[in-house]
């Protein structure tokens, strides 16, 4: 390791480091000396992209060089996602609104670079995806986090907003949520956006997980259907099972078509080439898609039925994602010690709310249930063997 000079610091912006980084290095620690470790702290599908997305990439490498696309993406795949507003919500949205990026990551970079002026503010409820106040506070932007309650399903209401004192410029929302999963509805949905509309604050609505969800009782809806200022962010991460091939979309207003892929374009050209010709053929592949949530769904009932015996009885309505957010201030004050213990004695890794909410994340650890089921259920059987010898 070489010594940095005086006078060559790094940057501080935006340098949160993450806790459940930090214990994912102690797990692989712990796996380096021999210890089995069931990782439940990512949120990341145990699965690849469907069957045939492979073949059609190579396929299409013999008639194309797959060079750069435009910065928006190519055409056919802005064509098919638009067509897929239609088909999945009814919602009739033009193609040239939708612009490929680099997964739901580089569409929320945009979305911030693109809106928002440095010193300007953009709202978190908390508890939020920590990319979002990394990527915010990176760009020199405010970021003005709030509470949101329980009985609100940890999810943020107009009443929420009007309590946060002085001007929001932004505001970003997910549902179905990370970490806890649960979800707007429609109406809901509705009303923040057109408050936001009415206010002038740019609502960006974050929807990588839909396709993920087990309570038919509460629709997905899109953002794009209830104002035409919103801004939708989505992916091919989760629901398409192609995290690592760093794709995905946002709806934009026509007017931000063209300052925001000239901002892609002077950033990094264009989104992947050959993921872009992937996710057009992931697209068409909803049966094998629909069979991980059936196992998302079978992981939820097995965490549903045994982790409130287990002492892990107080979480946040599930109702879509892969997570399942726990309120453990009863087990332990410190949930990042909490996950130590349980890493060390049950060899089970799960993230320390502390991540997603400075204020009382430290009472809050995230399980995800991507993976496999018999990993799942390992994992479960773990946390009981310890939580009974504890
Ligand atoms: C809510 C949310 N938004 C955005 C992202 C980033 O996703 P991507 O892999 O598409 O960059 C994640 C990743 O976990 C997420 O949970």
């Amino acid at each position: 390791m070489t010594t940095r000079p005086e006078n060559f610091e790094p940057s501080h912006r935006g340098a949160h480091p993450s806790i459940a980084e930090e214990l994912a290095g102690r797990a692989r620690e712990l796996e380096g000396g021999g210890r089995d470790i069931v990782y439940l702290q990512v949120g990341q599908p145990s699965t690849g992209a469907p069957e045939g997305v492979l073949e059609a990439v190579s396929q299409a490498s013999e008639t194309s060089t797959l060079g750069y696309s435009g910065a928006a993406g190519i055409p056919e795949l802005q064509a098919r996602i638009a067509q897929q507003y239609q088909d999945l919500y009814g919602v009739e949205v033009g193609p040239e609104r939708i612009l490929i990026t680099f997964g739901a990551s580089g569409a929320i970079l945009l979305a911030i670079v693109g809106c928002f002026d440095v010193g300007q503010r953009v709202a978190l409820p908390q508890p939020f995806y920590y990319g979002y106040r990394h990527a915010i506070e990176t760009l020199g932007v405010e970021c003005v986090l709030f509470d949101t309650q329980p009985e609100n399903n940890l999810q943020p209401t107009v009443e929420d907003i009007e309590a946060i004192e002085g001007p929001i410029h932004g505001l970003i929302v997910a549902s179905p949520g990370n970490p806890t999963g649960s979800m707007l509805s429609p109406d809901e949905l509705k009303t923040l956006s057109e408050y936001c509309e009415k206010k002038g604050i740019r609502f960006i609505s974050d929807e990588i997980y839909h396709g993920i969800v087990y309570d038919s009782e509460i629709p997905q809806a899109t953002g794009c259907a209830f104002s035409p200022e919103t801004i939708v962010v989505n992916s091919f991460s989760k629901y398409y099972s192609m995290a690592g091939w760093r794709l995905g979309w946002m709806v934009v207003p026509d007017y931000l078509i063209k300052p925001i892929s000239g901002l892609a374009h002077n950033l990094y050209l264009c989104p992947p080439s050959p993921a872009q010709v992937g996710a057009l053929y992931a697209m068409d592949c909803r049966d094998e898609l629909d069979q991980h949530v059936v196992r998302y769904a079978k992981n939820r009932s097995i965490m549903l039925d045994r982790m409130p015996d287990l002492g892990f009885d107080r979480f946040v309505a599930p109702h879509g994602a892969f997570y399942l957010y726990c309120h453990v201030q009863h087990l332990h004050e410190d949930s990042v010690q909490f996950c130590i213990d349980m890493l060390e004695g049950a060899g089970v890794l799960a993230a320390p709310g502390s991540d997603f909410c400075p204020t009382n994340g430290q009472h809050y650890i995230r399980f995800s249930y991507a993976g496999a089921t018999d990993q799942v259920e390992e994992a479960v059987d773990r946390i009981a063997r310890w939580r009974g010898g504890a």
